[in-house]
């Protein structure tokens, strides 16, 4: 069995920064959960389906066919040919991306590619539920934190750099509405797995993150 390194956390903990950076180290590939709810709502908007309607939500996102690919250290997703990129990380999909991942039946699909992943190789994923519901067995389990102020800043930062410019203050909001929808939904809720390392990234930079990842998988 290939190794799952598993990286939970809330949006702007530095998940994605930090996994990125450990695929890099250890040479397995990066795997973006979240990015397949966002492909998940992005079709949904497409075609139309009411977000906050979970039984059509659930119906349509049945039909959704998505690729997996390994390209350049990840594995990649590909939607009729195309890969997403930015389309997915729109402020709009940014709003209704919880109550659709928070549909069970979603949930159960996006699951379900998830655990077929390690078939591609060694990998590291990020995501909310990643340690608690679909790797709970594996041995290599992290969970990130940050104070809601700094992951604003980097969250931020990180959307400017895209071209969507908001205040900290609009973007520490749209992070806890998500953080809160996130936490309370009633399947896979964002949580520290049990068993999982926790560490606190306020004040670490990504490589002390990262060397403290490597260290615990012996490299
Ligand atoms: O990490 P992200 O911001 O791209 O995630 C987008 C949304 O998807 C987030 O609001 C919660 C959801 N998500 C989830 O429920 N479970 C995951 N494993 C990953 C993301």
């Amino acid at each position: 069995m290939n190794k799952v390194v598993c990286i939970d956390g809330p949006a702007g903990s530095g998940k994605s920064t930090t996994a990125h950076a450990v695929s890099e180290r250890l040479g397995i590939l990066f795997v973006d959960s979240g990015a397949l709810y966002r492909i998940m709502t992005r079709e949904c908007l497409r075609a139309g389906v009411d977000t906050s309607d979970p039984a059509a939500v659930a119906a349509f996102c049945k039909g959704v066919r998505v690729d997996f690919v390994v390209k350049g250290g990840r594995v990649a997703y590909e939607v009729g040919g195309e890969e997403p990129g930015d389309t997915i990380r729109t402020p709009e999909i940014n709003a209704h991306v919880s109550p659709v991942s928070a549909v069970p039946e979603v949930r159960a699909i996006v699951t379900g590619w998830l655990r077929e992943m390690p078939r591609l190789g060694d990998i590291v994923v990020e995501g909310r539920d990643i340690g608690s519901v679909v790797y709970p067995d594996s041995p290599y389990r992290f969970y990130l934190d940050c104070d809601p102020d700094e992951r604003a800043r980097r969250r931020q930062r990180e959307d400017a750099t895209k071209g969507f410019v908001q205040t900290e203050e609009q973007v520490k909001a749209s992070l806890l509405a998500r953080d809160r929808i996130d936490s309370s939904r009633k399947t896979a809720p964002l949580k520290v797995p049990e068993g999982a390392i926790r560490i606190d990234t306020t004040h670490l930079s990504v490589d002390g993150v990262v060397d403290a990842i490597a260290s615990r998988l012996g490299r």
